[in-house]
């Protein structure tokens, strides 16, 4: 597909990037169709970055460290990630909390994954607290940003089942295995339209999405009809 044909999307980052690793792939693959005009991160030494370069993607660096302010830094960032007119800007381990003036910016157009299954486990050390509450499964969760962390309505989740040998870095990776499936999955369905935010109402096919899609959603339309 010509390029004019694909989503413009920019990409957040703080760390390693598996999950941009995993867009990549799947764009490059031909099966998300998305433009990533660039890759944004708040640390220079993030790995990510050099992933997006290895691809040929362009590659900035924003200090948050080089501001007085969250506001400050969030109003440069927008400026920033403005010059390349994205019609979805996608977290992909954007470990910072957004100002309002960000999240509204950006309504309906900001996506974020989240590993755990949301409501359950807002915020940090998700893994570790899965495995305190002695739940038997856990996951990850996409969902549109919304001014409350991690609280926006959710799009599609995949969970994986908790073993009793479990320790929190060994969770993270099964989980992160999954949110590799996930994260493209609904950014393609961003793409086709097939998933909006309208207020704060997430739509499938417009009719308002009440509860998550699996990572497969058609078993889940089947189930509907
Ligand atoms: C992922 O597990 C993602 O869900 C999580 O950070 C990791 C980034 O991994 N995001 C959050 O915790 C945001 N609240 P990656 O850099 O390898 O994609």
């Amino acid at each position: 597909m010509p390029s004019q044909h694909k989503l413009p999307i920019v990409v957040l980052l703080s760390g390693s990037g598996s999950n941009l690793q995993a867009i990549i792939d799947e764009a490059q693959a031909g099966r998300l169709d998305v433009e990533i005009r660039a890759v944004i991160s708040n640390k220079a030494a993030a790995f990510g970055l050099q992933r997006a370069q290895q691809a040929g993607i362009e590659t900035r660096v924003l200090e948050h460290t080089a501001f007085d302010s969250r506001e400050a830094f969030d109003r440069a960032l927008v400026e920033l990630i403005d010059t390349y007119h994205p019609g979805l800007v996608v977290l992909a381990g954007f470990m910072r909390i957004l100002s309002d003036a960000f999240v509204d910016h950006y309504h309906g157009r900001l996506l974020n994954i989240h590993p755990s299954l949301l409501p359950k486990y807002q915020g940090l050390k998700t893994h570790q607290r899965a495995i305190d509450a002695g739940d038997t499964e856990a996951g990850a969760s996409v969902h549109f940003v919304s001014r409350e962390l991690d609280g926006g309505p959710v799009i599609m989740q995949a969970s994986v089942p908790l073993q009793t040998d479990d320790d929190a870095e060994s969770l993270a990776q099964r989980v992160l295995g999954v949110e590799h499936k996930l994260y493209p999955q609904a950014i393609q369905l961003f793409a086709t339209g097939e998933i909006e935010q309208r207020d704060n109402q997430a739509f499938y096919k417009g009719q308002p999405l009440n509860q998550p899609l699996s990572r497969n959603p058609e078993p889940l339309l089947t189930s509907n009809c």
